[in-house]
């Protein structure tokens, strides 16, 4: 089966097709020759992911997907959420954004955060959602080399370790992407 993947990003397409595996044949909006910027104008994961599952069926009339992540952090009501690439600056800087938002945490004890991903699957007639959630905490000071984000100052629950000191096989076992992808992978095959 052929789907597109609204993602600019041709690594994140690559993972994603290994993920979903060899029955499913993913066609990034390079390979479409698709380089318009999608505007992701909504206040929400889920408003976004639409967005550009809208924008792309749209356009090319094919099964299609397009996903949005967000760190949330509850003491500060959510945020970085919807705008966790580009929390530092719109030169959508990891360091910047990590370095933000631990000035913005400093003194504060409860660091609980999230990670959410939200996936939207878009066809002629159906529009489904997935989600997938890894629960975790922010630490002090990033830790780590691997991945990217804000993966050195991410650790999930049932870890000692950030994301950033883990390797891939290890961080998809937790992480939020893997666990949205895997709910769409089982939905897709029992279509
Ligand atoms: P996107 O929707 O996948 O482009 O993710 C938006 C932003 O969330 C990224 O630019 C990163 O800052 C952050 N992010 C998403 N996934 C991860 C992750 O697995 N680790 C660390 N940061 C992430």
């Amino acid at each position: 089966m052929k789907l597109i993947f609204a993602s600019h990003n041709e690594n994140k397409v690559a993972e994603i097709q290994s993920l979903l595996g060899e029955d499913f044949s993913l066609l990034s909006l390079k390979e479409l020759s698709f380089n318009q910027e999608i505007p992701e104008t909504s206040e929400t994961l889920e408003g976004n992911s639409i967005i550009k599952a809208d924008a792309v069926f749209e356009q090319f009339k094919m099964p299609c997907f397009a996903d949005d992540t967000g760190l949330e952090v509850d003491s500060l009501g959510g945020e970085p959420g919807v705008y966790s690439a580009r929390y530092g600056g719109e030169d959508k800087n990891a360091d910047k954004n990590m370095d933000l938002l631990l000035k913005k945490l400093h003194g504060i004890s409860s660091r609980k955060a999230r990670f959410r991903t939200v996936i939207t699957y878009r066809t002629q007639n159906q529009m489904h959602q997935f989600e997938g959630v890894v629960e975790g905490n922010i630490i002090n000071e990033k830790k780590g080399v691997h991945g990217f984000g804000y993966d050195p100052i991410f650790i999930p629950i049932g870890s000692q370790k950030t994301f950033a000191q883990m390797s891939t096989k290890e961080k998809n076992q937790f992480s939020h992407r893997s666990r949205a992808f895997e709910k769409l992978r089982i939905f897709l095959r029992q279509g």
